[in-house]
């Protein structure tokens, strides 16, 4: 069988961040609610000179210089986002023009709430799996602004950020194989942003029990397809990743999991078996989520990276199970089987490096940028000079004519 998967992944946050104890202050409400009770300490904030457009070219830029890529061997595309700026232009569309991607390239944007990620991914490794053409690259980008508004029960998990992974043959980071999956899809209303609205209607506590179950089937679907004919699916696994709307969730995500899997012991047994397995498989995936918050479709892949980062040559060989929860709702569980000699890849991702350039912001900066528009934004090229780093290639200057322009 091919071996397809991801060679590379980059992950870009904006230079921005509030502290949830600013936020706390501001809301009159316990430090320890979002702390303790959300497991959340930070969270990025979008500057008005960038978008889910720049978001995605500034990840995949990275991705493209650090794998030496030409972006015309890239044949395929994906955008996947609930952050898009048209609703008929495609985000990929700006980001091929941005990064130079050439003619001979499917290009497209997806949309599933937080699960379009995933879904961008399978159809990329099935698409370089069927590929007559041996060297045939695909990127897959996922990139979103979480923004509920002010003093809404979602605005402590608040984020933005974007994820770019380059899938092809024989790759060096992990393979994916798309016929070991669970997958799960139910038409409900836990979290909706319907046309028109800026900001997402949701009902929290319920988004909350539609993803626990969605995990439940999504996961039995899995052992199914797997025969594992009584044996345990997490005793198959040597980490879980789950999608992190904030960092709890992948508490009580891998609690429920671990009931399912033990419905057998008592409750002093199950919850040895959560500490001991929380802590070892799933401890490692959260520095991201405590730091930036809910970027959406890139949540999951990010507790990837962090997870790369934080164990380094750990991972190595390890089988790295995914669970992926679009709201709506559609979910997934795949695995990442990563390679060995990882390490030198991981040593590449930058992530922390990239969260200690931010700067902090107070609220009052905080609540000045997100009460403003795209159409409020007007800068000259020469003005923006300043905003770039080494992280930030592209930024967004205002718009023109409808159109929106980047330098
Ligand atoms: N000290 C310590 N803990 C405290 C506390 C305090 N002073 N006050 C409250 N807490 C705890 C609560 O006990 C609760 O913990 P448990 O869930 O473990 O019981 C936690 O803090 C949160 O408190 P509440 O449930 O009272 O908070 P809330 O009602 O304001 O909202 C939320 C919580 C529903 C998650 C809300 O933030 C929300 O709507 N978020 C957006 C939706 C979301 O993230 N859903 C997740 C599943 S859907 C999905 O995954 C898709 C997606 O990305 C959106």
């Amino acid at each position: 069988m091919t071996d397809v998967g991801v060679t590379d992944i980059s992950i870009y946050v904006p230079s921005y961040y509030l502290t949830h104890q600013d936020l706390a202050e501001a809301r009159g409400v316990p430090v320890d609610k979002f702390h303790i009770g959300l497991g959340n300490f930070k969270m990025s904030i979008i500057p008005n000179w960038e978008d889910s457009v720049t978001m995605a070219a500034n990840a995949a830029y990275q991705l493209l210089m650090k794998t030496g890529t030409d972006p015309k061997e890239i044949r395929q595309m994906v955008v996947s986002t609930e952050s898009g700026v048209d609703y008929s232009k495609p985000v990929a569309s700006y980001v091929q023009e941005l990064l130079g991607i050439g003619i001979r390239c499917r290009i497209y944007e997806v949309k599933h709430a937080c699960y379009g990620g995933t879904a961008g991914l399978i159809n990329s490794v099935d698409r370089i799996a069927r590929t007559n053409r041996e060297s045939e690259k695909a990127l897959v980008i996922m990139t979103d602004i979480a923004h509920y508004g002010f003093e809404n029960s979602g605005e402590p998990t608040q984020g933005a950020g974007a994820v770019a992974m380059l899938v092809e043959r024989n790759p060096k980071l992990f393979s994916v194989d798309t016929t070991q999956n669970g997958v799960y899809s139910k038409s409900v209303f836990d979290f909706w942003r319907p046309s028109g609205h800026v900001v997402p209607i949701v009902d929290g506590h319920y988004s909350i029990e539609c993803y626990l179950k969605a995990l439940e089937e999504s996961a039995m679907d899995l052992k199914e397809n797997l025969q594992l004919n009584g044996r345990r699916l997490i005793e198959t696994l040597d980490y879980v990743v789950y999608h992190m709307p904030f960092c709890n969730m992948a508490k009580k995500a891998h609690r429920h999991f671990v009931q399912l899997e033990y419905k057998d012991a008592d409750n002093a047994e199950r919850e040895k078996r959560f500490k001991e397995t929380f802590e070892k498989m799933v401890e490692p995936g959260l520095f991201g989520v405590r730091e930036v918050g809910n970027i959406y479709t890139g949540s999951v892949y990010m507790g990837l990276v962090s997870l790369l980062e934080s164990e380094r040559e750990e991972v190595e060989g390890k089988k790295v199970g995914i669970f992926s929860y679009g709201s709506g709702c559609g979910a997934e569980f795949l695995i990442c089987n990563i390679k060995e000699n990882a390490q030198k890849l991981i040593d590449g991702l930058n992530f922390k490096k990239q969260l200690d350039r931010r700067k902090k912001i107070s609220i009052e900066h905080y609540t000045h940028i997100y009460s403003q528009k795209p159409q409020d934004v007007r800068y000259f090229p020469q003005e923006v000079r300043h905003f770039k780093d080494e992280y930030t290639q592209f930024v967004f200057t205002g718009i023109k004519d409808h159109k929106r322009q980047y330098v």
